[in-house]
């Protein structure tokens, strides 16, 4: 195109005697024109810097003139500016600004976002229990446009809307509930046994073995149906259920981020919470196994009754756009994705620590061995006797919160009486779940996997407010009962009968995967799988 028309600027001649003038005319109109567009960028890229460094100071003077200790935040990304470009984990960052300071509490800036880390135990009650109808809401991005299923989940959704589902959905964790889905979770349990026999002898990668069981036993509870992904190496809702939940792309992370700290973007770029694809996918799925039950009017009592229940009741949404079986997907979807990572990463985690701790790994066989000797093949309420197994979970928890940091909102200003520091209506709490777990007053030597920790006599020592793998007060996680019961009953079936030892392909120490919002090891995690007789 500029050939062209450079072409016929020269044929032209454009009134000039020789050509050779022109050209040298036409260099120096070029130049020109470089340098005004070199100028023009130049000028830009400065008056952005200048009302970006303007913006910032303002909104970056928030804790200086509340005069509240605060970290210093680093340009436009405030504390996680290595958070952002994947350098660096949450989990990581978290734990250096809660080792900073010793302060009670600090504020840092979340991009923009002035954010309040509680550092204290005492504070931290107050805040999650305490006072929680204050905090009742998470500061989290929702769109009932850009994301319907989000704003209707129980993590997302807040005040009454929330308050509703909450006390429906508790229901579907009542220990009668979770009695009913012990035979399938055994059987499930039994499956991996089966399946760790059949590679016996071989080196695994322990994760995606662990997010099979998990996503069997959470398709089942969430959506009524059987998976089999322990059988079926590639199957369909296996890639689907690691879709959702798969932040290895920038874009999924970038929403990840926005929607806790950055809420316009997802309005601006209509983000959504989960993979789209995924959640349609799960969707449709979930409205075709609705459709069966309700033809067969079978009353199974599971948690899609609940569901059935729910929409059926007079409960009103306000001003919901959407129709019933949207918001009932939603709700099985969340408790799907809520479960089958974070399962699964637990159970991962554990694993490769008994691996390196052998001792712990004997010991634990042994009491297992003893309690199925003495009752027989292991069920929910005979692993609730074993203590050990406990022990051996809550430290996995300690040393690996899945969710380094919990996270609310100020509904009402709040006064920190003792200091007299008013917090504004609005603003971010963070509560800073991994520096806890890792300071030395509370557990000494932090670094070292020691079920120890928990022992009966032990664990009456641990400051109360210091342990919070599933946070607290009555927006805790509402799975807990039933995460517990299931990694414990994964852990059983396998340790029982298999042993799990390192090879060179497990890498030690672990790295956490930046581009993940949970806590798990980059490259996989694998070990080497023998039975014992
Ligand atoms: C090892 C497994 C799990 C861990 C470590 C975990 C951890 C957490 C944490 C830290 C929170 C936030 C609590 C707070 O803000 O105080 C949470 C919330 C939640 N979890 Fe879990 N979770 C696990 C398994 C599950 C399972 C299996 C389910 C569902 C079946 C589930 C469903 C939820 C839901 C719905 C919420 C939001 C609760 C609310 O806002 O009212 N989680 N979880
Ligand atoms: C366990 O495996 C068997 C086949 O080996 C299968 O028929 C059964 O449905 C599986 N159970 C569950 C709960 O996935
Ligand atoms: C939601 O997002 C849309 C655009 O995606 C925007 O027009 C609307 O204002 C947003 N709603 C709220 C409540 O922020
Ligand atoms: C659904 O509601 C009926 C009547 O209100 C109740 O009897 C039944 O137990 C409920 N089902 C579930 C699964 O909660
Ligand atoms: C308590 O923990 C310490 C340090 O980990 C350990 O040496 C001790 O044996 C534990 N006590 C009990 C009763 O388990």
């Amino acid at each position: 195109m500029r050939d062209g028309k450079q072409v016929f600027l020269i044929h032209s001649g454009f009134g000039f005697q020789s050509s050779e003038k022109y050209v040298q005319y036409r260099q120096q109109l070029i130049g020109d024109h470089v340098f005004y567009i070199y100028k023009m960028i130049l000028l830009c890229i400065s008056a952005l810097l200048v009302i970006l460094y303007l913006l910032c100071n303002r909104q970056f003077s928030y804790w200086k003139l509340k005069k509240v200790p605060f970290d210093k935040p680093f340009l436009f990304f405030g504390s996680f500016f290595y958070v952002t470009f994947r350098k660096e984990h949450v989990f990581d960052r978290i734990r250096i600004i809660y080792n900073k300071f010793s302060t009670p509490y600090v504020g840092i800036y979340i991009f923009h976002q002035p954010v309040l880390v509680v550092r204290s135990p005492e504070l931290v009650k107050r805040i999650l229990v305490k006072d929680f109808d204050k905090f009742v809401n998470r500061n989290v991005a929702r769109n009932l446009s850009a994301d319907p299923l989000a704003f209707y989940t129980v993590f997302i959704s807040k005040d009454e809307i929330w308050r509703c589902l909450r006390s429906k959905f508790s229901s579907a964790f009542t220990p009668l509930k979770m009695k009913m889905m012990s035979s399938s979770i055994k059987e499930c349990a039994e499956n991996l046994s089966c399946y760790l026999s059949s590679h016996s002898g071989e080196t695994l990668e322990i994760k995606s073995v662990m997010k099979k069981f998990s996503t069997d036993i959470t398709s089942s509870y969430a959506f009524g149906i059987e998976t089999l992904c322990l059988h079926h190496e590639d199957s369909e809702i296996f890639k689907m259920a690691a879709r959702l939940v798969d932040t290895t792309s920038f874009i999924r992370s970038v929403s990840i981020l926005s929607y806790f700290f950055l809420p316009r973007l997802v309005d601006i770029f209509k983000l959504t919470f989960l993979d789209k694809p995924a959640t349609d996918y799960f969707c449709s799925l979930f409205k075709e196994t609705l459709k069966l039950r309700e033809k067969s009017k079978i009353i199974r009592n599971d948690f899609l009754d609940i569901l059935i229940n729910f929409s059926n009741s007079e409960v009103t949404m306000d001003s919901c756009d959407c129709d019933n079986e949207t918001i009932m997907a939603s709700q099985a979807i969340t408790f799907f994705t809520a479960g089958s990572d974070t399962i699964a990463i637990t159970l991962s985690l554990t694993f490769y620590e008994l691996a390196l701790n052998k001792v712990v790994q004997d010991r634990l066989r042994t009491e297992l061995r003893e309690a199925v000797h003495k009752k027989g093949p292991p069920t929910w309420d005979m692993l609730e006797n074993v203590k050990y197994l406990d022990m051996v979970v809550s430290e996995i928890l300690r040393k690996y919160p899945l969710a380094p940091m919990l996270n609310r909102r100020a509904e009402a200003d709040y006064l920190f009486q003792e200091t007299g520091f008013t917090l504004d209506k609005g603003v971010s709490i963070l509560v800073p779940v991994s520096g806890l777990h890792y300071d030395p007053d509370f557990y000494p030597d932090p670094y070292k996997y020691d079920p120890e920790r928990f022992s009966e006599e032990n664990r009456s020592k641990i400051k109360p407010y210091t342990y919070l793998p599933f946070g607290v007060g009555p927006r805790n996680c509402i799975g807990k009962k039933f995460a517990l019961s299931v990694i414990k009953m994964g852990i059983a079936y396998a340790i029982k009968d298999f042993e799990f030892g390192v090879s060179d392909k497990t890498s030690i120490p672990l790295r956490f995967d930046p581009a993940s919002i949970f806590v798990q090891e980059k490259q996989g995690i694998y070990l080497k799988i023998s039975k014992i007789a």
